[in-house]
């Protein structure tokens, strides 16, 4: 079987886009990262791509103000490097509807929520974990879905759940979730590139 090419977007840490590196180093992924871009050019995801050998790119609206000049700039990278799945990994910005069309149903993305709960626009960061300890949530954790128009609402291909404490902070929450996120992501990806997940 082809190996599955990723190109990944992410705007910060870029661990979760780190531990499905991992995954296709070890084996454990049949996949190859081909390309990352960000849109920001500090962010360690870029410094991690370098590190790692892969093609790194800071794609940002200040470069692009036209919102359709940023799709096709987006567009035309993943293109190049013959994306075949698009990770969203803590990309921070809203993709545009063209790169969402071009590569419809071949996005995905990590939440930090059980969604459809906690999901939805302004629903990121430590918002997520804020809104689960001020409902008093027993629980919480991750969900991986595909990418369509609305923010956090296309199908949910696989979730992961922890316990919430009643001495959580919105940081000691994400910590927790952020554990699992590094296990659901590899996990869900492997599974597509071995034909186990149809997307
Ligand atoms: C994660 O919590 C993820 O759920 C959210 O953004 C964060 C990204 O973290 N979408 P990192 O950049 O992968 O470290």
């Amino acid at each position: 079987m082809n190996k599955l090419k990723l190109g990944f977007l992410a705007s910060h840490g870029g661990s979760n886009m780190q531990a499905i590196i991992d995954g296709c180093k070890s084996g454990s992924i049949n996949a190859i990262p081909v390309v990352v871009i960000s849109n920001n050019s500090n962010s360690m995801a870029l410094e991690r791509a370098r590190k790692e050998g892969i093609p790194a790119y800071h794609i940002s609206q200040k470069k692009y103000p036209d919102p359709d000049l940023l799709d096709y700039a987006i567009i035309k990278i993943l293109e190049n490097h013959q994306v075949d799945l698009v990770i969203l990994a803590g990309y921070m910005k809203k993709l545009g509807t063209k790169v969402i069309q071009r590569f419809k149903g071949r996005i995905l993305n990590i939440h930090p929520a059980l969604l459809p709960k906690y999901g939805g626009e302004g629903m990121y960061g430590h918002f997520v974990h804020e809104a689960v300890l001020k409902n008093k949530e027993k629980e919480s954790g991750c969900t991986v879905h595909i990418v369509d128009e609305l923010y956090d609402h296309g199908r949910i291909l696989g979730q992961a759940k922890v316990p919430v404490f009643t001495d959580d902070t919105p940081e000691t929450l994400a910590t927790r979730v952020l554990e699992q996120e590094h296990k659901l992501y590899p996990e869900i990806i492997g599974n597509i590139a071995s034909g186990k997940i149809v997307i």
